[in-house]
């Protein structure tokens, strides 16, 4: 390691997420490159590498914003919040990856509670700083009141209760990711929002979502589950319908850009506008989910009393994602975007940061998975459609048997209809083929 990072102060080591050069402390172990399920400590300092894929969307997603000009007129500055930050690395990463031609637009604010986890995010910017230096000076014509922080290299930091800090300045760009449920915060997220803004929010809480832990369900959520195969797009769907009507209490309609389950959290992705009839309507989204007898479900605004039985809900019944920006979401993007050019990774290694070529290898990899699926399933996702679980499948055709998933999307496309596979860590079809057709094309395939 170099001399500046081998003395007592700075004991600890370096490791990379996306091309960002990320300092932890001694005590943490070095991640694997595809870690699953929650970090085994948390704490000031602690890095979560099961978090890295929602990191690099959320990286991809604002790039995008800003090259395509989605949230913000062409030219005009964006301004981005991380209400709960920890060690900053999404701030971080933002200021590093997003492409030169976009940074002086971008005036990024991070905010947590833990001065320690703060202090962190500070020698760790400070010691590897950005490429592009930005400094942009704080707008304090739009403060109620001056917060309390500072400026170091290109992200404004400050030690605030979040729901303060949300409060405070009208953000475009929000990031809320709570240890376990977000609601606590999305009432102040929903008021601190620009008048057109975009919203991410992360809830560990899946447990609840899904309904396995009904009573926190029903209490967090107002919602009632069922533990079946649609439970992770029940929980997709419950946290959705709740932003949805938490903007709408202020005059706000949602519109989701992107929405998975990915393992142990769920995330969320929506632009927010300020507009009275689009929050009128939302009611016209939300409804319940009834299971058939073939297997399947059909979405209903209110369950009659014979469906109330098989139903989840309340939740989001509308379309999950947008079709265009999550088609822009591919491999090759996350690669490009987020891997460092070989001049980038010799100065980190030149900072001290152990990297083989394998280690290389394993980063692009992760970075690929962190999109994988999502811009084959983006026209589906963001229409009416069907899930299929893999494993429901031979029992609803009764074949005894489940075909290939890539034979059984050529299948179905080729009767003339759409199939992909949804991003999720189990193996779902999502398709816009009828029942029946669905089946038949099962049928044919476990016969051949
Ligand atoms: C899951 S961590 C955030 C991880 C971070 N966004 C990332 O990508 O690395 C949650 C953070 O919320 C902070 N926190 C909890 N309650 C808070 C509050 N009321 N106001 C501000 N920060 C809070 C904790 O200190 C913790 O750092």
């Amino acid at each position: 390691m170099a001399d500046d990072l081998s003395s007592k102060e700075n004991a600890g080591h370096l490791w990379m997420e996306g091309r960002t050069l990320v300092h932890l402390r001694g005590d943490q172990e070095r991640p694997t490159h595809m870690p699953r399920g929650p970090a085994k400590r948390t704490g000031p300092g602690f890095l979560n590498p099961a978090m890295a894929p929602a990191r690099t969307r959320s990286v991809l997603l604002l790039a995008d914003a800003l090259e395509h000009d989605w949230l913000v007129k062409p030219g005009h500055d964006l301004r981005a919040l991380d209400a709960l930050c920890a060690t900053g690395v999404r701030v971080r990463r933002w200021r590093n990856e997003i492409p030169a031609a976009h940074q002086s637009r971008l005036r990024i604010t991070a905010n947590d509670l833990d001065k320690s986890a703060l202090e962190w995010l500070k020698s760790t910017h400070t010691r590897s700083p950005p490429v592009v230096a930005v400094n942009h000076a704080l707008e304090d014509d739009r403060y109620e009141r001056l917060p309390s922080g500072t400026m170091h290299d290109g992200i404004f930091i400050m030690q605030n209760d979040a729901r303060i800090a949300l409060m405070e300045a009208a953000y475009q760009w929000v990031d809320l990711d709570p240890f376990g449920s977000p609601v606590n915060f999305l009432d102040a997220a929903v008021q601190g929002l620009s008048r057109v803004a975009f919203l991410e929010v992360t809830a560990t809480d899946t447990a609840a979502l899904t309904g396995s832990s009904p009573s926190s369900q029903q209490r967090r959520y107002g919602a009632k589950g069922i533990v079946d195969s649609y439970a992770h797009d029940d929980a997709v769907r419950v946290l959705l319908g709740l932003i949805a009507t938490t903007a709408a209490r202020h005059d706000r309609c949602v519109e989701p850009v992107l929405a998975l389950f990915d393992g142990h959290h769920v995330r969320v992705s929506v632009k927010v506008r300020r507009s009275r009839d689009g929050a009128s309507d939302v009611l016209a989204s939300m409804g319940w989910r009834v299971r058939d007898e073939n297997g399947t479900y059909r979405f209903v605004r209110h369950p009659d009393s014979n469906q109330i039985e098989r139903a989840s809900g309340p939740m989001w019944i509308g379309p999950l994602w947008d079709r265009t920006i999550a088609a822009r979401l591919t491999k090759d993007r996350a690669v490009d975007l987020c891997f460092p050019d070989e001049e980038r990774l010799e100065h980190h290694r030149t900072m001290g940061l152990e990297w083989s070529d394998d280690d290389s290898e394993y980063a692009k990899r992760e970075l690929r998975r962190s999109v994988r699926y999502i811009a084959d399933a983006a026209d589906l996702m963001s229409r009416d459609h069907t899930l299929y679980h893999m494993d429901d499948l031979p029992n609803m055709a009764g074949t005894g048997q489940a075909p290939k998933m890539e034979a059984l999307f050529e299948e179905i496309q080729t009767a003339g209809y759409s199939a992909a596979r949804m991003p999720d860590v189990d193996p779902f079809l999502v398709t816009d083929a009828p029942h029946e057709d669905v089946m038949q094309c099962i049928r044919k395939l476990c016969q051949d």
